[in-house]
């Protein structure tokens, strides 16, 4: 059954809303609460569908994990070697996350594993982590070479290596962290550049020794994970659909409570205060080892800019709704090295040139990114080709289309925000859901 949004234009954004928490860390903490012995405690995990496939597989792994109580969720960890094999092949569904970093844990364990994926996922590149973790001895195969379904192997020995990832990834580098608690060794890590360094900051939380330098992470295997208690902080990548909602839209304030503001993540905020944003950062705290903050935003005319390409990987998931800030700014926006954004849950820079086409948004597709002219968005139908990140930003562009917008395909919003509807509407988005 296929889901659509229609939003009419004419409202603006207030009040103060809380979004869910962190996508990246919510699976960071099943997974590592899995490997740690003894009891590991979740507040505010995220239960969206990518979130829930991790947990899925998890628990297909042998590890029970309670869902919450009030507010709780409570994982059983076994250790790192207590994970048991799955007697069916292990379903990612939409989760790049889910499969990479479970390719990384799964290639160091003693028996055969299976992922499979939706038709998006199993479209999506795992050569990134197929052949770095062959060269730590695992045995992992995909179909034609780069494709999921993954088969790993088990019973390897991995060692340990030296690996100069050619992207910038935080699941290539998280994948062979995790597999590097299994070698016998040491694993080193080198990113271009830098990329969202949960992993990392949740190990240490785990009270696991990693070593970390300008541009390099390393760690010994063989380690020990503690279960410890973990509060999730709502999710910066969420919460950017609300900035830049309230960024085009004259009238709006809203106040984003509790929102994870990590070095590594902040490229969306860097981008709209260089496009002349109004928004504060206030309250700044520290919760489980990542910084945390509250952002109040307001309406103010945005112009048009030169995207660093250093803050590109820094802001990955946020360029649906950058492009829908670029149409509303004044003059063009202009961004390149992105070619990364062609394989997320969608072509990214081709399936938003088309929606913004159809809402008279010019715009010039480059093979690494996209200039749009800014000037102002129309009415019309668009598709979010399943992608609930595209699904989302063209929702926020209704706020300010002269006409209403139509978007279909948006059941995959539930992968990453399930109540995206109630928070948006209750916040003044002009919403309505349509089977
Ligand atoms: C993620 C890393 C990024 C991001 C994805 C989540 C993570 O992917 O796009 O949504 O949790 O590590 P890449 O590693 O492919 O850049």
């Amino acid at each position: 059954m296929s889901l659509s949004y229609v939003v009419n234009p004419g409202f603006s954004l207030t009040g103060e809303i809380r979004v869910p928490g962190d996508k990246s860390i919510s699976h960071r903490s099943i997974i590592l609460g899995c490997l740690a012995s003894g009891t590991t405690e979740v507040v505010n995990l995220l239960e969206s569908e990518d979130v829930l496939a991790t947990v899925r597989s998890m628990r297909e792994l042998g590890i029970r994990i309670e869902m919450p109580i009030e507010g709780v969720v409570h994982i059983y960890g076994e250790g790192f070697k207590g994970l048991k094999p799955s007697n069916k092949p292990l379903d990612m569904g939409n989760s790049g996350t889910s499969m990479r970093l479970l390719s990384g844990v799964l290639a160091g364990q003693n028996f055969d594993s299976h992922l499979i994926g939706d038709n998006s996922l199993m479209a999506r590149p795992m050569g990134r982590i197929i052949h770095p973790l062959n060269s730590m001895g695992a045995a992992l195969s995909g179909k034609q070479g780069d494709y999921p379904p993954i088969c790993i192997k088990g019973n390897r020995e991995l060692i340990g290596i030296r690996y100069e990832m050619p992207v910038a990834s935080a699941q290539v580098k998280s994948a062979l962290l995790l597999a590097g608690l299994y070698v016998d060794g040491e694993i080193t890590v080198i990113e271009p550049s830098p990329t969202r360094d949960h992993t990392e900051r949740m190990l240490e939380g785990f009270g696991y020794s990693i070593r970390r330098k300008k541009n390099s992470i390393s760690l010994r295997g063989g380690g020990y994970l503690k279960g410890h208690r973990i509060e999730v902080p709502g999710d910066l990548s969420s919460a950017a659909f609300f900035l830049v909602g309230a960024s085009i839209t004259p009238g709006s304030d809203i106040l984003l409570q509790h929102v994870g503001i990590n070095p590594t993540r902040i490229g969306i905020l860097k981008i709209l205060e260089l496009m002349g944003a109004d928004f504060q950062i206030v309250n700044s705290r520290e919760m489980s080892g990542e910084p945390v903050a509250d952002i109040r935003v307001r309406y103010a005319k945005l112009s048009g800019i030169e995207i660093p390409e250093s803050l590109v990987p820094l802001a990955i998931d946020e360029f649906p709704a950058i492009f829908i800030a670029a149409a509303c700014a004044e003059g063009p926006t202009k961004l390149s090295g992105a070619a990364e954004l062609r394989v997320k849950e969608s072509d990214r820079i081709s399936c938003m040139a088309a929606g913004l086409d159809t809402l008279g948004v010019k715009n010039k597709v480059k093979d690494d990114g996209i200039i749009v002219s800014g000037g102002g968005i129309k009415g019309g139908n668009v598709n979010s080709f399943g992608d609930h990140r595209i699904a989302m930003a063209f929702a926020i562009a209704g706020l300010v289309a002269t006409d209403p917008i139509e978007i279909s395909n948006c059941e995959n919003v539930a992968t990453s925000f399930p109540d995206f509807f109630e928070v948006a509407a209750g916040i003044g988005l002009d919403i309505t859901q349509r089977l």
